[in-house]
């Protein structure tokens, strides 16, 4: 695999800081972007080549690019934070580097080297680091690579030449209104994924195929649909695009990972951060009847979402076509509570990094 310098064509930002700072007070989520984005090309025969920082800025694609029609498409999610000390550090963009990698095997992509990946979200983070909102509070840098066939044609085929950027947005809750439940629609008959497919990988599609189910969910009064297995639709899998925690008293349990689950960076961390607090944290099969069940008899104490964007956010309705009940009363359940506080002052820095997961810039 070759490892291509990027080099930096930055120039003055767009907007004032006053502007820039207006922004970070209330990013929202998705809304703004920082004033550059790095490039990388591969072409077949070559590899990767031609790094870029620029400024931010619309592509140019020819109307038959192959990513517009077959949606060879797939990207991440990641955050910058600032920390007590001024610096900023990404929390472990080798763990996205390599989903990244495995993301690009599945759709027939070439894959980029971890440590391209880390120097392009590091050359990014660094240029535009006046973005990255102030220590203390829960906004964040939100980092976006993704990557896209360049190859222009109609034919069904893997791309001869691809175009990896990273793109940042500083963030702040992915649901508006800070720390609160979110409803979840138990959708028993569309899928997210099915076993053989591209479930596990980090790719626009599996996006899409949710959209009509998320739409059904907001019919139905709900903010998130959440997705049971394709062959027996009874075990739960994920919501669109966030993985979820069982908690029962002091073990928290989460779906393990059946090829048609994306393998999350905070479902993984939080696996870890669960056991550092004494809990018991664990992969298993959680179905649809035992959710009701436990809920309603009151084992199943709390219920949470987590992601990237979403950072840990607690669930409360649960409504599918035969039934409706609430988690914890309504109210964020105390464990979640203490996990997200938890993972956060990792991320913040204002716990110490006992796993070696921030990354200083
Ligand atoms: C993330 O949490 O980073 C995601 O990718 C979820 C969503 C915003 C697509």
């Amino acid at each position: 695999m070759t490892t291509p310098t990027i080099e930096l064509k930055p120039s003055a930002s767009p907007l004032s800081a006053a502007e820039r700072d207006a922004i970070l007070v209330a990013p929202g989520f998705g809304r703004h972007f920082t004033d550059h984005m790095v490039t990388i090309r591969w072409t077949e025969g070559r590899g990767w080549h031609d790094g870029q920082l620029v400024p931010y800025g619309p592509l140019s694609l020819d109307p038959a690019n192959m990513t517009l029609h077959y949606a060879q498409e797939i990207f991440e999610g990641l955050k910058a934070y600032r920390q007590p000390d001024g610096s900023v550090a990404t929390f472990r963009p080798e763990k996205n580097a390599t989903r990244f990698q495995a993301s690009a095997r599945r759709l027939g992509m070439p894959e980029l080297p971890v440590e391209t990946f880390i120097e392009a979200c590091d050359v990014l983070v660094r240029q535009d680091a006046a973005w990255v909102p102030a220590h203390g509070g829960e906004e964040s840098l939100y980092l976006r690579p993704f990557m896209i066939a360049t190859e222009v044609g109609l034919g069904v085929k893997p791309a001869n030449e691809y175009l990896f950027l990273v793109i940042a947005s500083p963030a702040g809750a992915y649901f508006p209104g800070g720390v609160r439940p979110v409803s979840i629609w138990l959708s028993e008959d569309r899928v997210r994924a099915v076993p053989g497919g591209v479930g596990d990988a980090k790719t626009g599609g599996n996006y899409a195929a949710s959209l009509l189910a998320q739409a059904e969910a907001a019919a139905k009064g709900c903010e998130q649909v959440c997705y049971l297995d394709a062959v027996e639709h009874r075990w739960v899998e994920e919501l669109g695009g966030m993985n979820l925690y069982f908690v029962y008293g002091d073990r928290i349990v989460t779906p393990g990972l059946t090829g048609s689950i994306l393998e999350g960076v905070t479902r993984d961390s939080l696996l870890t951060v669960a056991r550092d607090l004494g809990y018991t944290a664990e992969e298993g099969r959680v179905s649809v009847e035992q959710w009701q069940r436990d809920a309603e008899n009151g084992s199943l104490t709390e219920v949470f979402a987590c992601g990237t964007a979403a950072v840990i956010t607690p669930v409360g309705t649960v409504k599918r076509e035969s039934a409706e009940w609430r988690q914890s009363g309504g109210e964020p359940g105390e464990v979640t509570l203490k996990l997200r506080s938890a993972l956060l002052d990792v991320q913040r820095g204002i716990t110490p990094d006992r796993h070696g997961w921030m990354h200083r810039l």
